[in-house]
């Protein structure tokens, strides 16, 4: 076995890390930041909500993390991806793990679909994604090592009614996972999503007319997801922390279905 895999079963085995979060006011980015911590990670939070955000870090800071910083920006803005990744390398010496985590949705068929819609949808899921992964390849691939964990979605890889535009962004996200991973694999860099089921998140409730209520949410679980509940965020938290971790180290280009069962039918 490589001497330079980790045989660090203590639990803190992101330890020696800097890993940067996107999305991580809210949600699965928050639950990963906090699990990363707990790790022993140094921590990079980036998102719009710069409230959300340094609430977060102060869990992080006392979960255990060594050094948490927040960074207020857009993805889908190239500029602030690259500016995000080198102020970063500047602070803290290197980037070993990115976690893309911010996305957003539409939830209208294609005739409810504004050009705006889609752009924003795209602009977000597709685009913020490709920048911020390009940004850290070019520290990646001179280092020699590094791992990137990008969120998908069960919608990436099979079709649901009433959410085009966001469909299609998380179909280009697996694609985007899988052709970085081959593009890097001779560099020493790993590129992996997760593609959650239905996660009990604020996302769950945004961009509908009324909020969906408990009865709502479970009737939806009883009929579509085998385990009959939503996932709570820190389930696929623990996913990422194992793809971003040298535990993973044979792992790359893969898509790791968190859903509860819902795409083995
Ligand atoms: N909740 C679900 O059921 C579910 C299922 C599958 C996949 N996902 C995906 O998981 C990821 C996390 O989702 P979540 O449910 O935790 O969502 P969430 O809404 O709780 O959190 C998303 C975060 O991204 C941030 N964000 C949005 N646009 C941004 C931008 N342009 N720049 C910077 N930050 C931005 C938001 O401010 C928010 O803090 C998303 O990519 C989402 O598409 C969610």
């Amino acid at each position: 076995m490589s001497d330079s895999i980790s045989n660090d079963r203590t639990g803190k085995n992101l330890s020696g890390k800097t890993a940067v979060i996107t999305g991580g006011a809210s949600g699965m980015g928050a639950a990963t930041a906090r699990e990363f911590a707990a790790r022993g990670a140094t921590l990079v939070l980036v998102d719009l909500d710069q409230q959300g955000a340094d609430l977060v870090a102060g869990e992080c800071r006392a979960a255990g993390a060594p050094a948490v910083s927040v960074k207020v920006g857009d993805v889908s803005q190239s500029s602030t991806c690259d500016e995000i990744v080198d102020s970063t390398v500047a602070e803290y010496g290197t980037i070993d793990v990115l976690v893309t985590a911010a996305g957003t949705i539409h939830r209208a068929d294609s005739l409810r679909t504004s050009d705006d819609d889609w752009r924003r949808v795209m602009g977000v899921n597709v685009d913020g994604m490709f920048f911020l992964c390009r940004a850290a390849l070019r520290h990646m691939t001179t280092a020699g090592s590094g791992a990137i964990v990008n969120f998908g979605s069960i919608w990436g890889g099979v079709g649901s009614a009433g959410s085009t535009a966001y469909c299609v962004s998380k179909g280009a996200v697996h694609q985007l996972t899988r052709a970085l991973a081959l593009d890097h694999v001779e560099q020493g860099i790993r590129v992996n999503a997760v593609a959650p089921g239905e996660v009990n998140t604020p996302m769950l409730s945004s961009q509908r007319d009324t909020p969906p209520t408990e009865e709502f949410l479970q009737a939806m679980a009883d009929a579509t997801i085998p385990m009959k509940r939503l996932a709570q965020p820190e389930e696929i938290a623990r996913v990422v922390a194992f793809l971003a971790s040298d535990d993973a180290s044979y792992i790359t280009g893969e898509i790791v279905h968190v859903d509860g069962g819902y795409t083995a039918r």
